[in-house]
């Protein structure tokens, strides 16, 4: 048995400060999008009434405002610090998909964990699905940092909500981006449930206990 360094220390202090970041971010965005009925997207109404109350959602437009508009920068800060030290430090080779094998590993990834079949592809340090969904979250949060500058100042920055498709499509997009990460987290947080604890604290201390097979 070894204990191998898995996570450099900046790497885990980017990915657990951005939970909590995320996570007051769709709440302060729920704030904004129900404080008011004209504020919903359409006629949907997610939620049932003792949702909005449990998490005091209820007409708490300037509240939502100002807590997302200055936790913006926080998460753009954030995840500009987690990428540019992703390149720096050649950990992006172990995230990025480089081909299209890539794409049809991840399949077969996803068809091992649904057990329709039996063996994995060869793997690094991530396996092919998860490069594809950590690179699609990267991807997803410039998504939402190019929309929400978009309808956050869509006076002075008509061009990015025209590059979204206008104001409606921009608060849309962002709209289901934030749904995005909620499936992403739901689907992160079983497969680092079945992945285990070795996994999961190596996330924490940044360690894993490997078995030498010498
Ligand atoms: C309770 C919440 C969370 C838990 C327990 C958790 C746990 C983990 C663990 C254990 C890993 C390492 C996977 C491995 O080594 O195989 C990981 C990686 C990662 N997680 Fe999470 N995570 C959480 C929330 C999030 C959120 C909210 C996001 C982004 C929206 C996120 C994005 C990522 C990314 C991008 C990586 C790859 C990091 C890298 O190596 O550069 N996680 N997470």
């Amino acid at each position: 048995m070894e204990i191998k360094l898995k996570h450099f220390r900046a790497i885990r202090w980017f990915h657990w400060i951005n939970f909590p970041l995320l996570a007051l971010m769709i709440w302060s965005g729920l704030m904004i999008y129900w404080a008011y009925p004209v504020y919903g997207i359409g006629p949907i109404r997610f939620f049932p009434d003792w949702f909005y109350s449990a998490l005091h959602l209820d007409q708490r437009l300037a509240d939502g405002m100002a807590l997302h508009f200055v936790l913006m920068w926080l998460f753009v800060l954030n995840g500009i610090a987690y990428v540019a030290y992703t390149f720096l430090s050649g950990e992006w080779r172990f995230l990025v998909p480089r081909t299209a094998k890539t794409f049809r590993d991840a399949w077969h990834v996803f068809l091992h964990d649904l057990r329709i079949k039996k063996e994995l592809p060869p793997q690094g340090k991530y396996n092919a699905a998860q490069q594809v969904a950590y690179s699609a979250i990267i991807l997803m949060g410039v998504g939402s940092v190019i929309t929400g500058f978009a309808i956050y100042k869509p006076a002075q920055l008509t061009w990015l909500a025209a590059l979204c498709g206008g104001y409606t499509m921009a608060r849309l997009l962002h709209f289901l981006l934030t749904i995005g990460y909620v499936l992403f987290f739901v689907i992160h947080v079983v497969q680092v449930t079945l992945a285990g604890w070795n996994n999961f604290r190596a996330m924490v201390s940044g360690y894993e206990v490997v078995n030498r097979r010498d």
